[in-house]
Parts: structure tokens; sequence; C-alpha cells
């Protein structure tokens, strides 16, 4: 068997080949990578390292903090912080953009990040993750107007799951590798490369509990999926919800799908449940990057023009046939 690569190595190849990655930004792909390091073993300890139930806070949108959501958010602080390849960090957990302090070299990115997604999944000892994405700062003091950028400016995203294996799947505009933590090693090892979403699929991902508030061309798409065989889609569908997108969205990556957390009745002036910055515009990039499309019922996600940090958004992202249906039924509608 050929040698595997190491995260390192393929972060060099990417810095010598047709990406051209720029070494700060290698720098910085690899302190986030120790920091989900640092993350997955607080998670695998769980109970012994007093690690689980509530932080009793409440975070900027209102849920209550997981102590692991405080955890992760300082891990990725701290490591980030110091290095010297960014110029601010903005996070689901924090109010407002957080600065590098000025006694730290101050460099040319932006990180944004979801410390922990899936928080609900935490104590029940299921799949949860971190979510991040990275932008160039376009100059000027930092504040939390230099975060606002679409989602085509990114210049990586990635996440980790911290599952059965700890796993991180990562894009810089060149395709999507995925690496799997070597414990014994201390190293992420290359275990995927061009991951390819394929276009049609018969799974799909949605919180079914929330079928009576939705929008009808959302009921109408799933409607049609539960028809199955005998229905207009002529195939029986499958249903998963982890309810970690992290985990729904890896899934998708391994073996296609389409997920979905649309705008729904129960907060009619919020434009979705997902956060645009932290959640949809790296998961976005990534499925692109694995040949799949991401939109928000009309839109792609990536080409929306945020107006705040915290930016929530319908998400419909997944297999391109499947996802191009959805929206087309919007569209109609
Ligand atoms: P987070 O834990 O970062 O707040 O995100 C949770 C999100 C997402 O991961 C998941 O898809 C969704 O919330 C689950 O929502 P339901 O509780 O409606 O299943
Ligand atoms: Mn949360
Ligand atoms: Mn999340
Ligand atoms: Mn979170």
């Amino acid at each position: 068997m050929s040698k595997r690569k190491s995260l390192t190595q393929y972060l060099i190849e990417q810095q010598r080949g047709d990406a051209q990655l720029p070494p700060q930004l290698r720098l910085l792909i690899e302190v986030v990578a120790r920091a989900c390091k640092g993350i997955a073993i607080s998670v695998n300890k769980g109970a012994l390292g007093d690690v689980l139930g509530t932080a009793g806070s409440e975070n900027v949108q209102g849920e209550v903090q997981k102590k692991l959501d405080i955890i992760a958010n300082e891990v990725l602080i701290e490591a980030n912080e110091w290095g010297g390849h960014l110029a601010g960090m903005a996070s689901e957990e924090m109010d407002d953009m957080h600065a590098v302090p000025l006694h730290y070299p101050q460099g040319e990115y932006l990180l944004l990040f979801d410390p922990l997604d899936g928080s609900s999944n935490i104590d029940v000892n299921v799949s949860i993750g971190t979510i991040f994405s990275v932008l160039k700062h376009k100059g000027g003091e930092v504040s939390n107007d230099s975060f606002l950028q679409a989602g085509t400016e990114q210049v990586c995203a990635g996440y980790c799951v911290y599952g059965p294996q700890t796993t991180l799947v990562l894009t810089v505009g060149h395709g999507v590798a995925m690496f799997t933590l070597d414990r014994e090693q201390g190293s992420f090892v290359q275990t995927a490369d061009n991951v390819q979403i394929p276009a049609d699929t018969k799974e799909f991902a949605i919180n079914m509990s929330n079928l009576r508030h939705w929008d009808a061309p959302v009921k109408r798409y799933i409607d049609e999926c539960l028809q199955g065989k005998e229905g207009p889609r002529g195939k029986d569908f499958n249903m998963r919800w982890i309810a970690s997108m992290v985990a729904d969205v890896h899934r998708i990556m391994t073996r296609g799908g389409i997920f979905m957390y649309p705008w729904d009745k129960r907060e009619p002036t919020k434009p979705g449940k997902l956060r645009l910055m932290y959640e949809a515009n790296p998961m976005s990039f990534l499925i692109e990057q694995a040949g799949g499309a991401s939109t928000n019922g009309k839109q792609r996600i990536m080409e929306i023009q945020p107006g705040q940090l915290h930016e929530r958004v319908s998400v419909v992202m997944g297999s391109k046939n499947e996802v191009e249906r959805v929206t087309q039924y919007h569209l109609e509608g």
C-alpha cells in the first residue's frame, strides 16, 4: 500500500501546486487543525473530563450554551490569536468579532467558526463537530463589518467531525480532501482526495417534526419523496436526521443526499435557523467543491451579501439534481 500523506504534506503540495496556497493560509489551517485535535480530546473525555451539560449562559442568538460550546470557542481563539496570520475572528458563541490583541502581530485573514456544531448531541454521545471559514481582510481597522463578505470570497472552508473517528474535511478552492486523526501519531492523515457527491440520491435529511410549519415548495418536495416508487419520483426514499449539521453534511459528502433546514412559520421574521457565516457558507463552499449544489431555495447561498454577522439563512444543499429540483419548486411557486 502506498504511504499516506499527512495534512502538512498535503498543504505543502497545495502551496507548490495549482492552488498556490499562501504560506500564511497554510499556517492558519495547521493551527485550526491543531485546535480541532484539542477539542477532540475534550469531547472524548466526556463525563470523565466534566465537559458535559450546560454552562448556564446564553449566546447572542438566545441559545443556552453548553460547556463544550464555550470550551471549543476558547480553544480556537487561544490557538489562533498569537500566530500572526489573523486580523480577527468571529464565532457563533461571541456577540461581536474578536480582534487579535495588539501585542500580537496582525495578519491578513479573518477566521469564522461554529466551534461546536450539534450541541444537542453532546450529552448523548452522538457525532458533533467544528465548522470554519476563512476570508481575506480587505484592509482598514478590523470590525464586524470586515466579515460581511459573500461566501464566494472564502479562501478556505472546512469542518471536523468528532464521531467514531475524528475527520477533517477541507477545501482551499481546489476540490475537497478528507483527513482522519491518527491518535497514535497525533496527526491528521489524508484518507480521501477529490471527494465527489453523486448528482442523484434517494436520501433526504430534514427535521420532519417541523412539517406543518414549512412553505408549500418544501412540503411538495418531501411529499413526493414520501410517496416512494408509486409517486411521481418513481423511487423509494430513505430519511436520515442526526441533528448535527456537520454529521448530516458529512454523510452527504461520503455517499450523497440532500440536507435541508428551510425557513418555517415558527419564526416568520427570521430567514431560517442556521447561520450564514458559520454554517451555511463554509458548508456550501465544500459542497460545491465536491460537485454538489447549495441554495436558500431561490438563490445560491454563496452569493448572498450578508447584512450582519449572525445572519440566518434557509438551507438546501447536497446532491445537485435534488437541490435544483427543490430550488425549481420554489421559483415556480
Ligand atoms: P448548533 O449546535 O451549532 O447551535 O447548531 C445546531 C443546528 C445544526 O447543527 C442542526 O442541523 C440543527 O441545529 C438541529 O436542529 P433541530 O434541533 O431542529 O433538529
Ligand atoms: Mn448553538
Ligand atoms: Mn451549528
Ligand atoms: Mn454551535
